[in-house]
């Protein structure tokens, strides 16, 4: 296949922090997305309705002229977060989830919920609004190892809160293993988004050759039995899994440190990442319905009508785009890549 037309897709899963690296990340998600579900863990986070409002206006103001391009907000779960807010927040319209972190799970997570417990009375009104619940699904205790993060906070966390909510509408975020494969697949009420890094990359890919902290995101890659449960997922058709990449900007000094930021800033270039990955499994016919359909279906919001075009030509993933103060290093910086989008 040459050329490739899609349905615009949108981005289930994204950070623009806020600011100037708002301002220099967004225009790389318009050209390529209608819409993104926008992550709130920004410092202080997005907690209550008013908070979502004014950093909406925010992203509005920093859309390139002429250009089109709608967030879409939601609210950074706390131990402190009220049914009243979840009601406030649902009848403006602007807020389409609310963000689980367990806190200090990642990136400014420390205003995160302590005990997913003590979030009941949320889980209760969310339940009954259909406000769906996006879950960084990964315990914090420090005796777990962090490549069984994610298997563990489903035993331990997603599957009582699923028998507590049964029709609590969830996300379960970038997922990463086989664990979480199964268990969307056998629960109803839940869905999952899939990055690219956790479908084109394994964990050696952080040690290939040496440490590589651009590959560096939560959660972890993991191993490659894993990633292919991802790829077929993703390519399944099933209507579980679509589109989010956890773009998450960060820039090459703070990635490059003795203790380096997680997050992989793939809004360059994500469309093209998503159709190599497809690509090697040979389901290109699989793309459209996985990047612009299973999402909004998921979020009752309508599929978009524009189109965009992917046209099979070679070329190199720049080692750096301008940034913060210093410079930002996309998802596989000097690497071919062989899908662009017109
Ligand atoms: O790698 C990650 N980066 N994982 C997250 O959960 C947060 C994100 C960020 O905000 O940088
Ligand atoms: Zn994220």
């Amino acid at each position: 296949m040459q050329k490739l037309t899609l349905t615009r897709p949108d981005d289930w899963h994204l950070h623009l922090r806020d600011g100037a690296a708002l301002k220099a990340v967004l225009p790389h998600t318009v050209r390529q997305f209608a819409r993104a579900i926008v992550m709130p863990n920004l410092k202080p986070p997005v907690r209550s309705f008013a908070d979502a409002v004014a950093y909406r206006d925010r992203i509005m103001a920093a859309i390139p002229s002429g250009k089109h391009f709608e967030p879409l907000m939601t609210l950074y779960l706390t131990d402190n977060t009220s049914p009243e807010e979840i009601i406030a927040a649902k009848a403006s319209q602007f807020v389409k989830a609310v963000k689980y972190y367990p806190a200090g799970a990642t990136t400014n997570s420390e205003f995160g919920v302590t005990d997913i417990r003590r979030c009941d009375r949320v889980f209760e009104t969310m339940e009954e609004l259909e406000m769906p619940l996006l879950l960084h699904g990964e315990v914090t205790d420090r005796d777990v190892d962090v490549f069984d993060r994610e298997k563990v906070f489903i035993k331990q966390q997603l599957i009582p809160l699923k028998l507590r909510f049964p029709k609590l509408r969830v996300v379960l975020e970038h997922i990463t293993t086989s664990d979480a494969v199964n268990f969307v697949l056998a629960n109803n009420n839940i869905a999952a988004t899939i990055t690219p890094q956790h479908l084109l990359f394994n964990r050696n890919m952080l040690f290939k050759g040496g440490i590589r902290p651009h590959f560096y995101c939560l959660p972890i890659l993991k191993r490659e039995k894993h990633r292919q449960a991802l790829l077929q997922a993703a390519t399944s058709g099933n209507p579980k899994f679509f589109l989010g990449t956890d773009s998450a900007p960060h820039s090459r000094d703070s990635k490059e440190s003795s203790c380096g930021c997680a997050g992989c800033f793939s809004a360059l270039h994500a469309i093209e990442l998503y159709a190599e990955a497809f690509e090697s499994v040979d389901a290109l016919d699989k793309l459209e319905a996985f990047a612009s359909f299973y999402g909004p279906d998921f979020y009752q919001l309508p599929r978009n009508t524009e189109q965009i075009t992917l046209i099979k030509k070679t070329w190199r993933i720049p080692n750096e785009l301008p940034f913060i103060e210093s410079g930002i290093v996309p998802l596989g910086a000097g690497n071919e890549i062989t899908w662009q989008m017109a």
